[in-house]
């Protein structure tokens, strides 16, 4: 928990101050599920945490912490905690080549959003926190990631331990609808979540509510092309994935912004997702399945359903 006492330390210090208290019993008691896996997740952390720390940087693509480690102990401990899904990272010499190139998507949108300096920030469906910690080295006065996979929030807990003076970059484990409806964040992103939502007007209704007036979304989702209509709900699986509820033409997820509130709303990227962006490595334990394998053999603009291939857009837009 010893994230947690910091994430209070700098919560009662800022605007967040009156959700401090309510935001760290829930985390406490998303800990305290009976997961089976938790025993062996604590064991990484602590063996961890028996290593020297250093400082955190931004080394394209990776984050980097330039710390003096045991490598061949901590790639063991960092490999109790797969499948590593976001980064990368790299420790000392030791590369944590996760299935997603992060720093691709961090550069198409980082040149579109205002900037981060002093704001007060959230990272919805932050993964592991490799947004979060860029967030925070961005300038951020909190960068508060939310993830409520219980497994990527010991790898951002791992990554944590091996810094020295961490950064204002936090994860808790908790879904956007425990976040109390109150506008306390400048910036608000949501990457790679929409589309796992059943319902995905009041996801941006949440978000919109969270926000600070003038406050801005970063919106980061997958899309169809218009010559696909104007939505596809897939009957079964996408790409393999089995909870993608609903692909919108971006003129669709325009209109759903306008509705939810938004206004000065732009479509900034475009960018259909490479196996260079997402693929296998060893660090994503033994599925060693990714974009490649879930694509058509013969056609890679279409999934291995016969739905059109992943490609994603990002909107900024205010409240
Ligand atoms: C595809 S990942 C995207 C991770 C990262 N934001 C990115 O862009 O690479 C989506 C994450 O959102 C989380 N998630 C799904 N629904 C959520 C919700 N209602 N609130 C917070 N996180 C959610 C999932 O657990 C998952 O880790």
């Amino acid at each position: 928990m010893f994230m947690l006492n910091d994430f209070s330390k700098q919560c009662s210090k800022s605007k967040l101050s009156p959700l401090c208290e309510q935001l760290i019993t829930a985390s406490k008691q998303a800990f305290t599920v009976n997961n089976g896996n938790i025993p062996k997740w604590e064991d990484a952390i602590s063996s961890i945490k028996t290593q020297a720390m250093g400082a955190l940087n931004y080394a394209p693509p990776y984050l980097n912490i330039a710390a003096d480690i045991d490598k061949v102990k901590l790639e063991h401990s960092l490999k109790q905690l797969m499948p590593w899904r976001k980064g990368p990272y790299q420790i000392a010499d030791l590369q944590l080549d996760s299935e997603w190139r992060g720093d691709m998507k961090w550069n198409r949108a980082i040149p579109h959003i205002q900037s981060l300096k002093g704001k007060i920030v959230l990272d919805v469906g932050s993964g592991n926190g490799y947004f979060t910690y860029l967030m925070a080295l961005a300038g951020a006065k909190i960068a508060l990631g939310i993830e409520p996979f219980l497994l990527f929030n010991y790898q951002f807990q791992a990554i944590r331990a091996l810094i020295n003076s961490p950064p204002n970059a936090f994860v808790l484990p908790l879904k956007l609808d425990q976040i109390p409806h109150e506008a306390v964040f400048d910036t608000v992103f949501s990457m790679g979540v929409l589309y796992h939502q059943k319902d995905h007007n009041l996801h941006l209704q949440q978000l919109f509510s969270v926000m600070t007036k003038g406050g801005e979304l970063v919106l980061e989702t997958l899309i169809i092309d218009q010559q696909y209509g104007d939505q596809i709900i897939p009957e079964d699986r996408y790409a393999r994935m089995r909870n993608v509820w609903c692909l919108p033409s971006t003129n669709t997820l325009h209109t759903w912004l306008e509705q939810a509130g938004f206004s000065d709303i732009k479509l900034v990227d475009v960018t259909k997702t490479t196996p260079e962006e997402q693929r296998a490595t060893h660090w994503i334990g033994d599925n060693t399945q990714s974009l490649k394998d879930f694509l058509d053999p013969e056609d890679n603009n279409l999934t291995i359903e016969g739905l059109p291939a992943p490609k994603r857009a990002i909107f900024v837009c205010q409240k």
